[in-house]
């Protein structure tokens, strides 16, 4: 089948072309359905007539093969090991931005002017405040209740508190709950922690910028002044820049849907930072420290790495592998640099779980199992090193991503509400159970 690629544009995905289907047996045409093209990337195959031509649906567990939407946000060349947002490469906006200007990129399509850059900031800013009422919902948890328990439960919370910001159909409010959001998730994320410790809930600052706000959050106290280490600030700003979005993964899939059904949006970013938990997706930075200590020296590396393989084992070599990328993620290629960067300047250099990471890296990829499957580090594997380095507990390595994930979180959302052809997502399934059968009265049952 030879497409006609026409030149398409930025305003969405163009016809280019039909594919038949056809009933193999009879030969017969089952239906005639539109090939889509966008501006880079994999065409589709628009299948939305497809159960109304013929009574099937699609089947594809995982969505390993289907698109959930059309989106001008981020794009994943997962063959060739390439990020870009808004179509700027994840190695440009590493060396040369910060977080805050990414997040207005990812969220208006364009890197600001001096002028815009400077406003956002301070909107940013000026929005890290938590209502105080807030603080008395943090003290109703556990101490030793898990950061992510209480990052869920305090973001689904916050439209109790920020009513004038969550209606969905307003692009006002919109505007208003992606600012609140975007400046408070660190905020809240250093109160977990602080309440986690017993120490007092540090203020955010207006003078700093917004990782060293994060960082001055989580390791001040009030009883002297606290300097953020400017190595460790860029640090932090880096990983947030590089977990800022990343296309249709899970957690972004689960705010979408949330956001499909008209959910208010501090209840959809808590729907995706439940999602972002799970070990298999954004829980798997402190899967990796987790699976570093267990290995714990040189030796036992071969030892896990026959568990990995053994198929009766569910042992995974955590930070590898990737849904898309079936080359090395351009992000743990940065991180790997930044880890050594950041690890010298703490002269930490010799942390033996950096150099069993690294020497896991270099079997693995030598190693046919994983070059097979296509298993190279991802994003996870050595996030979590550097963030242990800089003194964050490993089990707020994923309250960490969800600070980073809510510009990309909202940016898709607020796509999401902007795009005509946007209905409630409801997926459809092949049953495969009991047909239909009569009431049993429990008398003669068994
Ligand atoms: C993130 O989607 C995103 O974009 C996510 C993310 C983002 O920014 O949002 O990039 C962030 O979630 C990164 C991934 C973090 N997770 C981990 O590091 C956990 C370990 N990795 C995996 O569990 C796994 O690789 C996934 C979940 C990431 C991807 O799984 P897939 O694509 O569904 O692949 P699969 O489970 O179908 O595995 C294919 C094969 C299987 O072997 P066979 O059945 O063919 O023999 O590869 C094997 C798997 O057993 N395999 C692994 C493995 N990952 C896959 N074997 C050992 N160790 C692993 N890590």
């Amino acid at each position: 089948m030879t497409l006609a690629r026409p030149v398409p544009t930025p305003d969405g995905p163009k016809k280019a072309g039909m594919v038949r289907l056809v009933d193999n047996e009879n030969g017969q045409e089952l239906a005639l359905l539109p090939i889509l093209t966008g501006t880079v990337g994999a065409d589709v195959i628009d299948v939305r007539t497809l159960h109304g031509q013929t009574g099937l649906f699609t089947y594809d567990p995982g969505y390993t093969a289907t698109a959930s939407c059309e989106s001008k946000i981020t794009y994943i060349d997962g063959d060739e090991g390439e990020l870009r947002y808004r179509g700027v490469p994840i190695e440009q906006l590493a060396e040369q931005s910060d977080f805050l200007e990414v997040c207005h990129l990812l969220l208006y399509g364009d890197l600001p002017t001096g002028s815009e850059k400077a406003a956002f900031e301070k909107a940013i800013t000026y929005h890290t405040m938590l209502h105080e009422q807030i603080n008395f919902l943090f003290r109703g948890f556990r101490r030793d209740a898990h950061p992510m328990a209480l990052m869920v439960g305090v973001v689904g919370a916050l439209s109790a508190f920020y009513s004038d910001s969550s209606d969905v159909d307003d692009p006002e409010q919109r505007a208003i709950a992606s600012y609140r959001l975007i400046a408070k998730m660190p905020t809240i994320a250093a109160i977990a922690y602080k309440w986690s410790i017993g120490q007092p809930f540090i203020y955010p600052r207006n003078d700093l910028g917004y990782a060293e706000n994060f960082l001055h959050m989580m390791f001040a106290v009030p009883c002297e002044p606290y300097r953020v280490n400017p190595v460790l600030a860029r640090a932090m700003d880096l990983i947030l820049i590089l977990h800022a979005d990343h296309e249709q993964n899970a957690s972004t899939s689960t705010v979408r849907l949330a956001g499909s059904s008209g959910a208010n949006p501090f209840a959809c970013i808590s729907a995706g930072i439940a999602c972002l938990w799970g070990p298999a997706h954004g829980g798997a930075n402190e899967a990796v420290l987790e699976m570093l200590e267990e290995i714990d020296t040189y030796d036992r590396i071969p030892e896990f790495l026959e568990r990995v393989k053994d198929r009766d084992d569910p042992s995974r070599l955590m930070g590898f592998g990737h849904r898309v990328y079936k080359n090395y993620d351009p992000r743990a290629k940065i991180l790997r640099e930044t880890c050594h960067r950041v690890l010298d300047e703490l002269g930490a250099h010799n942390d033996p779980h950096l150099k069993i990471a690294m020497e896991l890296e270099k079997i693995a990829l030598d190693d046919p199992y994983f070059v097979k499957r296509n298993l190279y580090p991802n994003v996870d594997f050595y996030s979590g090193i550097i963030l242990r380095a800089m003194g964050i507990p490993r089990r707020l390595f994923t309250a960490v991503f969800a600070v980073a994930r809510t510009i990309g979180w909202i940016a898709q959302w607020s796509e999401m509400h902007t795009d005509p052809s946007q209905k409630i997502g409801r997926p459809r399934q092949i049953y495969s159970g009991e047909t239909q059968r009569d009431y049993v009265p429990v008398d003669r049952r068994g």
